[in-house]
């Protein structure tokens, strides 16, 4: 089964083809960075007017890339939600009305899903996925959503923790941002993070000491801002703040996904979504006592192929939806059927 993946929930328009029997066939992208940057943040506005101009010329793209006609498709899946309204209205819009007019299925992939699956997409390039087994537990890290999950089956989710304010991904640009680093501010800050040294600032491990596996991360921007106020202002300073945060964020997760794992007695642990491309993440990640299995690199922040393997395994099911198109800009894990 030939599946057509759009993503546009919010600045990448993403558009590949997922075959059910030989993989990946094709993988376009299109980042708006370069459109936000001069704001330092996504404009939602901009954001939909980008992906209406860039979807179908990706679309004809990934069709050439995979040396497709429209006709041979045999599915559509586009990002239904959660993330911004009209970004999300551009992707439903263009795909559900694909699928009507060539007479074949769609579905409405849920966005987190897309990127928890994403892992799964480890050995692609050999032509097949890799299947993962169940339970494990899922840790989300996105801009949008940091979340404890557990993972019983494909749309079997338990949310067994998450952030009470900022998401992670969120943290970094907000601190890369203060620290006057540039956008988006993660990568940016994580980069910086390397040239600073361990020891000179230790910041605090957020909501450790309770027992649960919620996060808050809002505390330590604040944190960052106080100490670079009270700081030197060199580069070094900047750095040495970088790092001192990262720290604390990596090691905050990584007791958090200690605990998740005993409190269920899982083996594996899934690692998906942008912050998931985190070098400092992954090393300390690696060091728990389970398997550990992350997204190849360019599977970690928004991209096609995770919604057209989402939707592919749902299609495959037999999961169908009606000819109506209707994008959910807030939508849980939770509420999503099992496969
Ligand atoms: O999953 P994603 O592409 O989009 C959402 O669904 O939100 O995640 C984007 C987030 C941004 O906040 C970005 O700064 C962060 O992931 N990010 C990183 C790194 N690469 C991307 N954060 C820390 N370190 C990185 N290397
Ligand atoms: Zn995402």
């Amino acid at each position: 089964m030939k599946v057509l993946g759009i993503e546009s929930s919010c600045d990448e328009t993403g558009v590949a083809i997922y075959d059910t029997e030989k993989g990946l066939l094709s993988d376009q992208l299109y980042s708006q960075i370069a459109l936000h940057a001069e704001y330092g943040g996504v404009v939602p506005e901009l954001a939909s007017r980008d992906h209406i101009r860039k979807t179908t010329p990706l679309i004809k793209e990934a069709l050439s890339e995979a040396n497709l006609q429209m006709s041979d498709l045999d599915g559509v899946a586009y990002t239904r939600g959660p993330g911004l309204i009209g970004a999300l209205m551009v992707g439903a819009s263009i795909g559900r009305t694909l699928a009507w007019g060539l007479d074949i299925p769609a579905v409405g992939v849920h966005h987190m899903e897309g990127h928890l699956l994403a892992p799964m997409l480890e050995d692609v390039a050999k032509g097949q996925a890799q299947s993962i087994d169940f339970p494990f537990v899922a840790l989300l890290v996105s801009g949008g959503h940091t979340m404890l999950v557990h993972v019983k089956a494909i749309g079997d989710y338990a949310i067994m923790g998450e952030s009470l304010d900022d998401a992670v991904g969120e943290a970094f640009d907000k601190t890369a941002k203060m620290l006057g680093l540039g956008y988006p501010g993660g990568p940016i800050l994580a980069a910086l993070a390397e040239k600073g040294i361990s020891g000179v600032y230790d910041f605090p491990r957020p909501m450790i000491r309770q027992g649960g596996l919620d996060f808050s991360f809002s505390g330590l921007k604040t944190h960052s801002l106080t100490t670079w106020q009270n700081s030197d202002k060199t580069d070094q300073d900047k750095a040495n703040i970088a790092h001192a945060f990262q720290e604390a964020v990596v090691d905050t997760l990584s007791i958090k996904c200690k605990r998740a794992l005993k409190s269920i007695e899982a083996e594996r642990l899934v690692i998906a979504g942008g912050v998931g491309a985190n070098k400092r993440l992954r090393e300390k990640l690696n060091e728990l006592k389970a398997e550990v299995f992350f997204p190849p690199m360019q599977f970690c922040t928004d991209n096609g192929a995770m919604i057209a393997y989402a939707g592919a395994i749902r299609l495959k099911a037999g999961y169908r939806e009606e000819a109506i198109i209707q994008p959910k800009p807030r939508w849980s894990l939770e509420d999503l059927p099992t496969l």
